[in-house]
């Protein structure tokens, strides 16, 4: 699979001009990096035409290029270290929690912050050092604390006084383990609600004041230790000052030797979007650490969705096409692959494989039992027809982590794409995988009395 073409998006998408408005280079701007088109208009993803891979792994299928995520973890690493050298990049891996995608952060020296037991089981098993992990959590159970403490893990964020308590119940006398205070830093940022985490009143971490006890607490703990404070504004946001607000207000509670200033910053999922540059945001968020925090101290970061979002594509099969009032184009995937709609709204666009720019607004709709379940509204498509490929970008993010039965639906595949050498590193669902859980209906259930 190695197709030549005549477009290819090389860079980080940025600003188009006029020129560029309306024609496939638009379209382009939003595939991963690399992405190409074949000399018969088939879009081809690291390498590999998407035809292709629909035919050997079936469709929906979420082809990721991996080396436009190795390469963004890298600019990553080296862009933070650049600015503030004791430092270290976490991936949130919550963003695409597969062990392919963690054990590809932890070969490019990424540390990763885990969000409960499945998290933390999933980065052991992708080969991740129990040292570089973050636990992260605001309703931690006993049996995760007991998980992260046992596995070794190396940062604990407390997130209420109630975790000191198991904190302090799990770890063995003669241990001691190293915690952050989530501070929530009264930071209401421009994204969506359910998105938004740094204000007053969110559920996630400690007001300052409460934050002030709980550190008197693990001072006070001989098996605890005190490193730091972590904060996180929220996801999705596209202006670099809204995340850098968030360091000011740290700098209150004290002088430590860690700090984790989360992750937050918004991806480009449509034409209109246009997000911070990496560097643009390290330089607003580094430029408050200079201010605010000191020199000495460890800055980590922890992004996902700015990591994973741009670098993946799913490619779905056009099932039916229903002309009307508005023209329905439905596909054999939605929201059992794609929940980022449904939940929050985010606008994905879209494009018939081989026949990109152009077209008239459809709506592109999913096969779930909801009328909700719309993968883009007002889309231009280009001629739509009944066994097309579909490609949507920018689903690289919070979409493998969301996926689900509903309707019976098989999750998707996972497919790695570079130099033309694909790899599923997930694979379909099958049938069987859909009745796995069940207590079978013929094995006898003790009577109940
Ligand atoms: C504590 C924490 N850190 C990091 C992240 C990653 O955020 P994003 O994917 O927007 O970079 C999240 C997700 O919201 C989070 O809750």
């Amino acid at each position: 699979m190695t197709p030549t073409g005549p477009a290819e998006r090389t860079g980080p998408a940025e600003r188009t001009g006029p020129a560029e408005r309306t024609g496939p280079a638009r379209v382009l701007g939003l595939f991963p990096p690399g992405t190409r088109q074949d000399g018969d208009g088939m879009l081809a993803v690291g390498g590999c035409r998407l035809d292709e891979l629909a035919r050997e792994y079936g469709t929906p299928v979420l082809v990721v290029a991996d080396g436009a995520v190795r390469q963004r973890a890298h600019d990553y690493r080296e862009r933070l270290a650049a600015r503030w050298p004791d430092s270290r990049v976490v991936f949130a891996s919550k963003a695409f929690p597969c062990t392919a995608v963690q054990r590809l952060m932890v070969s490019e020296g990424l540390g990763l912050d885990v969000a409960g037991g499945g998290e933390i089981v999933a980065a052991l098993a992708a080969g991740a050092d129990p040292a570089t992990l973050v636990l992260h959590g605001n309703a931690k159970t006993t049996e995760e604390v007991q998980l992260a403490v046992r596995s070794g893990v190396g940062i604990v964020v407390v997130d209420n006084l109630d975790d000191i308590d198991r904190l302090e119940a799990a770890v063995p006398p003669g241990r001691v383990q190293a915690c952050l205070v989530r501070v929530i830093p009264g930071v209401r940022a421009s994204t969506h609600a359910a998105h938004a985490t740094g204000h007053e009143g969110s559920k996630f971490g400690l007001s300052p004041k409460a934050a002030r006890a709980a550190i008197a607490r693990i001072e006070a703990s001989d098996r605890l230790r005190m490193d730091g404070l972590h904060t996180h504004v929220g996801s999705q946001i596209l202006v670099a000052s809204e995340l850098a607000a968030a360091v000011a207000p740290l700098a209150a509670l004290g002088e430590f030797p860690v700090y984790d200033l989360g992750g937050g910053l918004g991806a480009r999922y449509t034409y209109s979007d246009h997000p911070p540059t990496l560097d643009d945001y390290l330089d607003a968020l580094i430029g408050e650490a200079r201010r605010h925090l000191p020199p000495g101290a460890r800055i980590l970061i922890e992004p996902g969705r700015s990591l994973v979002a741009e670098t993946a594509v799913t490619v779905y099969t056009v099932t039916t096409v229903k002309p009307g009032a508005t023209t329905f184009v439905a596909v054999d995937g939605g929201m059992g692959d794609n929940l980022e709609v449904a939940l929050v709204g985010q606008r994905f666009e879209a494009t018939i494989a081989d026949r990109i720019g152009g077209g008239f607004p459809v709506t592109v709709v999913g096969r779930h039992c909801e009328s909700g379940d719309v993968l883009s509204a007002d889309v231009p498509l280009r001629e739509p027809r009944v066994g097309d490929l579909l490609a949507v970008p920018v689903t690289g993010a919070y979409c493998f982590t969301m996926s689900n039965n509903y309707n019976g639906a098989r999750r998707i595949p996972v497919v790695f794409a570079d130099a033309g050498q694909p790899r599923m590193v997930v694979r379909r669902d099958t049938w069987e995988d859909l009745l796995a859980r069940d207590v079978h209906p013929s094995v006898p259930t003790p009577a109940r009395r």
